[in-house]
């Protein structure tokens, strides 16, 4: 049984405070991951920037906890925790035998000191992420970066935590980078756009449980890079258009629908679309223009609270599904319900990225695309239609249906001796083949 100490975080360069006793399995106050306390919530300060960074683990479940770590000039506590608990929903919404965690560090990721800050903050962490915490990239740390830091620091990859469990680390280490790295159409690779792709059946789940017809269902999509460009990509690709894109640089916006691997052509390294070689026939509007154009879905994929009681009125969408996380806060959801219009929650719409490296990591997908992408269509299909049914007979929102599940799968998890969620929840025998 895997279990930890009470110990003292070493600081590395900075000085990291409270660390907390950490059983296999964890839920502070309960299965109601709403309601609960996170376990652990620590503060570290690096010794040469002076940036504070931060990791909540909100739950542990088989001793583990999952969740990116971000970088943004600005980033507090209350955001990381918030996304914790938000990890902690998703990986008992997708009913993953792990809990939540989330990182977090309050610097300019396109410092050049950036890369040496992250160095820091991992070493600090590091008691947590050899033994206890996978994270990846998140907001600000791509994934070769996170990767790039975790090889100097000689643990290999960001999933070192779970892989180090396995009986062949280097084995196992070598399958999930095939995964990873895996090409896809578009010329892009699995790990870089499965996140899209699950965000893309979020809204291709709610289109077949209204009945609506793909090639005449519009969508806008606000934010252009990992989460947006993937989900852009295969809703295209599955027969809708996609009419309006936004990056930080404002919205373009095309009636016809964008050829969007031609769009995607255009982008750069942080996401951005060059405005010189746009394609005939796009206006361009302000930057938030993509909250109110007109089409049937919209996808907020940037800023987390895109939708607030200032802008809710002019959504003219009649769903909005969430790919960034906290993207309506829940002022602008109660006035949207109030037109009817049902939020997809990103613990449900942006899981699909979290789910899969999971499913990779116990072999349960492997480097054949095809696999992991049956595999999250229709997991992620089954849940939409299952709360736009809840929706759809009583008008329960969405986000009160899923947080429902969240909590029975977890209490289910706890309560079926021998079963594989069982052992999630003992922490006994989380097998990583
Ligand atoms: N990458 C993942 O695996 C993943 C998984 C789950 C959730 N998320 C969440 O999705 C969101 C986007 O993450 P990402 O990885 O796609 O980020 P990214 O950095 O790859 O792309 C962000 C995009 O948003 C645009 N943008 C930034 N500010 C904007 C603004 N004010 N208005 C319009 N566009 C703006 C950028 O230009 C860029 O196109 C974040 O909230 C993140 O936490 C990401």
């Amino acid at each position: 049984m895997t279990t930890m100490e009470n110990r003292p975080v070493p600081g590395g360069h900075g000085a990291a405070a409270v660390a907390g006793t950490a059983p296999a399995t964890h839920t502070a106050g309960g299965t109601d991951i709403r309601t609960s306390e996170p376990m652990l919530r620590l503060v570290w300060t690096d010794a040469v920037t002076g940036a504070k960074g931060y990791l909540v683990v909100h739950t542990l479940v088989s001793g583990l906890a999952t969740g990116g770590t971000r970088m943004r000039a600005g980033c507090t506590m209350q955001e990381v925790e918030d996304l914790a608990r938000g990890m902690a929903a998703k990986t008992a919404t997708f009913d993953l035998p792990v809990g939540g965690a989330k990182g977090g560090i309050d610097f300019d990721p396109k410092d050049p000191r950036a890369i040496d800050v992250l160095e820091r903050f991992c070493q600090a962490m590091r008691p947590w992420l050899d033994a206890h915490w996978v994270t990846a990239e998140d907001l600000g740390v791509p994934q070769h970066l996170i990767d790039e830091v975790f090889d100097r620091l000689g643990l290999g990859q960001s999933y070192h935590a779970a892989i180090s469990r396995a009986p062949h680390p280097d084995r196992t280490l070598r399958r999930v980078q095939a995964g990873l790295s895996a090409p896809v159409p578009g010329g892009l690779l699995l790990g870089d756009v499965i996140g899209g792709y699950g965000v893309a059946q979020a809204c291709l789940g709610a289109a077949g449980a209204w009945g609506w017809d793909e090639t005449t269902t519009t969508v806008a999509i606000q934010g252009i890079g990992t989460m947006g460009g993937g989900a852009a990509f295969y809703l295209h690709e599955a027969g809708m258009r996609v009419v309006a894109v936004a990056d930080a640089a404002g919205t373009l916006y095309r009636p016809e629908g964008f050829d969007v691997p031609e769009l995607l052509e255009l982008r750069d390294a942080y996401g951005e679309i060059d405005r010189s070689r746009l394609p005939e026939g796009v206006q361009q509007l302000a930057r938030d223009a993509v909250l109110s154009v007109e089409a049937d879905i919209l996808v907020p994929a940037a800023i987390s609270y895109a939708v607030t009681p200032d802008n809710a009125a002019d959504v003219t969408a009649k769903l909005v599904v969430e790919a960034a996380n906290s993207a309506t806060t829940p002022e602008a959801e109660a006035m949207l319900a109030a037109r009817r219009i049902p939020v997809i929650p990103d613990f449900v719409a942006n899981a699909g990225a979290a789910a899969w490296a999971w499913w990779l990591l116990l072999g349960q997908v492997d480097a054949d695309p095809a696999t992991s992408f049956h595999r999250l269509r229709t997991e992620m299909q089954s849940r939409v239609a299952m709360l736009l049914g809840e929706w759809i007979a009583d008008e329960v929102p969405l986000r009160h249906t899923a947080w429902r599940l969240a909590s029975a799968n977890r209490e289910a998890a706890a309560a079926s001796p021998g079963s594989t969620a069982s052992t999630a929840s003992t922490g006994e025998a989380l097998v990583i083949p």
